[in-house]
C-alpha cells in the first residue's frame, strides 16, 4: 500500500484538490471500462463542500454519473429526511445537482428502524450490486472517508464490535460514547476498494492525526489505523490547519497546492 499526503493551504484548496483527484479516477475509469464507478460517500460536515463543487463541476469535466453507483459509507440510524441522515445530506449537497437514475444511488433501506435488519438488507444490495474481486469481496472504486476527533472513521467507533469484522461488508454498529446505532462499511470493504481517500480540514484534527500517524497500533483506540487497502493507494487531503505540527511519517509521497 502506498500513501499519498496531499496538502492545502485552505479547506478550499483542500476541496478543489479531492474534486479534482476525484474527478479524474471517474473519468479515467468510463474512459477503459464499461462497469459503473463505485463511490463510497462519508458522512459528516468535511465533505458537504466537495459534494457541492462535484454537483456543480463533474459532468462539465466528462464525468457521466449514469455511470456512477453512490454507497453510504456510513449512516446513522435515523430516516432519510432526518436532520442527522447522511443520505440527506448528499441529497442536499450532490444528488439535486446532478443527473444520475435513482436506481444507482444504494441507499440503506428502512433506516431508522433495526440498525441490524437495514445493515443486512444493505449488505445484500451491495454484494448483488457491486462487482466482486476473486475473493468475492464486493470491490468499490473509491472510498470516501472522514476523520472523528477520537480517531474514527466512517462509523468505525473506538471499542465499537464493528471493529473487528471480518466475514461481513456492511454492518450495524452500537456507538456507546453517542449512546446510538450507527451503519457502517467494515475493514474488509474498504480496504478492498480501488482507491481510498480521507479529508481532514481543521486543526480540531490535528490530535488525531498524529494519534493516526505515530501512536502504536491499536485498533480499538484509533480505528482509523485499520484502514489499509491491500491493492490502492491511500490519500490524505488535508489543510495546513489539520497538519499543524504533525509529522506526517516516513514514506508518505506528498503533494502541496
Ligand atoms: C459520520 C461520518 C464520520 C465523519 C467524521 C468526521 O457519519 O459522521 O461518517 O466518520 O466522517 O466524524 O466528521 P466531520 O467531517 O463532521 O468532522
Amino acid at each position: 500500500m502506498s500513501t499519498r499526503l496531499w496538502v492545502s493551504d485552505d479547506f478550499e484548496s483542500l476541496v478543489g484538490q479531492a474534486a479534482q483527484w476525484l474527478i479524474q479516477a471517474m473519468v479515467d475509469h468510463q474512459a477503459d471500462s464499461n462497469r459503473p464507478f463505485s463511490l463510497a460517500l462519508a458522512g459528516g460536515s468535511t465533505p458537504k463542500r466537495l459534494y457541492q463543487v462535484l454537483s456543480q463541476t463533474a459532468q462539465q469535466q466528462g464525468v457521466d454519473w449514469y455511470k456512477v453507483l453512490l454507497v453510504l459509507g456510513d449512516e446513522r440510524n435515523v430516516p432519510a429526511d432526518h436532520q442527522d441522515s447522511n443520505y440527506r445530506m448528499i441529497r442536499e449537497n450532490l444528488l439535486g445537482g446532478i443527473q444520475i437514475p435513482d436506481d444507482n444511488i444504494l441507499t440503506i433501506p428502512d433506516p431508522g428502524g433495526d440498525a441490524t435488519v437495514a445493515a443486512e438488507k444493505y449488505e445484500r444490495i451491495l454484494r448483488d450490486r457491486l462487482t466482486k474481486r476473486p475473493d468475492g469481496w464486493p470491490m468499490l472504486d473509491c472510498v470516501l472517508l472522514g476523520l472523528g476527533d477520537d480517531v474514527h472513521t466512517a462509523s468505525l467507533f473506538p471499542d465499537s464490535s464493528a471493529l473487528t469484522q471480518s466475514r461481513r461488508c456492511y454492518v450495524a454498529n452500537w456507538v456507546a460514547k453517542l449512546d446510538c446505532w450507527r451503519m457502517t462499511a467494515t475493514f474488509p470493504l474498504v480496504n478492498s476498494a480501488e482507491r481510498v481517500a480521507f479529508l481532514v480540514s481543521g486543526a480540531s484534527k490535528s490530535s488525531a492525526l498524529q494519534a493516526l500517524w505515530h501512536s502504536p497500533h491499536d485498533l480499538h483506540r484509533f480505528p482509523a489505523q485499520g484502514i489499509a487497502p491491500q491493492r490502492a493507494e491511500l490519500n490524505f487531503f488535508v489543510d495546513r490547519a489539520a497538519l499543524g505540527s504533525v509529522v506526517p511519517p516516513q514514506g508518505l509521497v506528498v503533494e502541496t497546492d
